[in-house]
Parts: C-alpha cells; structure tokens; sequence
C-alpha cells in the first residue's frame, strides 16, 4: 500500500510565535489521529525549521520539510540555503518545483534535476511539484506538458533513487484561486502520471509512488479528492494555516 502524505506548505506566511501557535495546535489535534498510514509533512519558510522540529519531536508521524534549496552543495550564493544545512537541522523533505519558484525565480526543469540530486544526495526526500497553466489545460496537450517536467526533471533517476521521490500535481489555475480541479480531473492526471512513470519504471515502482493533489484543498473537498484511488494525499497552501482546517484535511485522509 502506498504512503498517504498531507504536506502543508506555508509559502511565505507566519512569524516565529504565529507559526510555533499553529504547530503546537496541529500536534495536539492530529496526534490521535495520525496513525502509520498518514504521514504530516509541515514546510516551514526555512528561519522557522530548527523551532518547527523541537515542537514535532516525539511526534513520529509529523515531519519537517522545507520549501526550496539551492541546486549547489556550497559556496558564494548569497540568500540561499543548501540541501546539507537543511538536513543538519532536522528536515526530511524538500518541495521541489512548486510553480511558484518555476514562474517567480524562472526555476527550469533541468535546474530542478540539479536540484533534485543534491537533496537525494544529503538524504532529503523530494516532494517534486508538477501542473499546467489555465491556458494549457484550456487549449493544449497539458497531459504531455506535465509528464514531460517528470522526464526532464526525474528520468535520469535510478529506479532506486526513484523510489524516494514524492510527486505533487498542482494544476496551477487551482493554486490559491478557490478554483480546484474536480475529483475526476484529478484523477485522470494521476492515473496519466502514473501510467507515465510505469513506462519508464514499471508498473511496480509506479505503484509504490505516492501522488499527492494541490490546489485549494480544503476541508469541503478532501474527501472526495482523497477517495480518488490515484490520490495519495495533498500538498495544501491556505489550508495548512489554520490548524482545524489543515487538521479536517489531514483526517479526510
Ligand atoms: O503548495 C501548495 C499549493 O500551491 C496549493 O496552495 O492550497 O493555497 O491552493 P493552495
């Protein structure tokens, strides 16, 4: 059976005593209901990381993930935060790809591979983010748009390395709009996700792989979206802000 994952991305909101609130909130109402089906994955702005994973210690089930790295291990890179100080404080994943580092910071898909290896390398594992724009899923090949940022970012991968990989389909048109897909959007580009890897990996390894949704998961939605056999969980933005909504998503599991 494969993971079920709910990531709950930040983005750039919270300060320490905000984000610490929101934290102590969330261990409290999801310990009871986390179990080893579920994994909680919080993606703090990076400043938060090192507090984020005292307030999760001992919680087995609720792991710290980060928002970026840079692609280089070290060096004169002012700003930037590499993969080896993101593990030294404690984190386990990495979202990698998110539309808004593609669009924002002109992030390509063969930078994305750099950056990809180097988070395998320090052990980090990838929540790998992929989607098409309105324009895309209105008038083009926005299946082939998608698989192709896997080809490009993940298919130099060994079947080994692939294996540590998260994928999260974001349709873009969906992020932060009110907007989402419809549970049967959602799965057809899963299932077409999944149908991809299997080519390259087989039907074993794509299996194995969790695929999670995002774009304005939501309480009312999470079930539906969750119940979609290609659904392994989601990656939620305005939703893992508040800690009943993001908790009612994480039980929607
Ligand atoms: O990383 C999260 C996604 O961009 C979804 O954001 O739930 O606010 O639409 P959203």
């Amino acid at each position: 059976m494969r993971q079920k994952i709910v990531a709950g991305n930040w983005k750039m909101n919270k300060d320490l005593e905000r984000g610490l609130e929101l934290v102590s909130e969330v261990v409290n109402m999801v310990k009871d209901e986390v179990t080893s089906s579920v994994t909680v994955v919080l993606c703090p702005p990076f400043v938060h990381l090192t507090s984020v994973n005292k307030l999760i210690a001992g919680q087995s089930n609720i792991k710290l993930g980060a928002q970026n790295c840079h692609q280089k291990a070290s060096g004169a890179y002012t700003g930037e935060v590499s993969a080896e100080m993101l593990k030294s404080v404690g984190t386990e994943y990495v979202i990698l790809g998110h539309s808004e580092r593609r669009e924002y910071f002109q992030e390509s898909n063969e930078q994305l591979a750099e950056k990809v290896n180097i988070s395998l390398a320090n052990g980090l594992l990838p929540i790998f983010c992929c989607g098409e724009s309105l324009d895309l899923r209105q008038n083009g090949d926005f299946v082939g748009f998608v698989t192709n940022q896997l080809t490009e970012s993940l298919f130099h991968l060994s079947a080994e390395d692939f294996g540590k990989i998260v994928i999260a389909y974001e349709p873009i048109w969906a992020i932060g709009t009110g907007l989402t897909a419809t549970a049967q959007q959602a799965q057809d580009m899963h299932a077409a996700i999944r149908k991809h890897l299997a080519g390259k990996y087989g039907q074993a390894v794509a299996d194995a792989t969790p695929i999670l949704y995002g774009g304005s998961a939501k309480p009312s939605n999470a079930v539906e979206l969750f119940s979609c056999p290609d659904v392994d969980g989601g990656l939620i933005g305005g939703a893992s802000l508040a800690s009943r909504d993001f908790t009612d998503v994480v039980k929607a599991i």
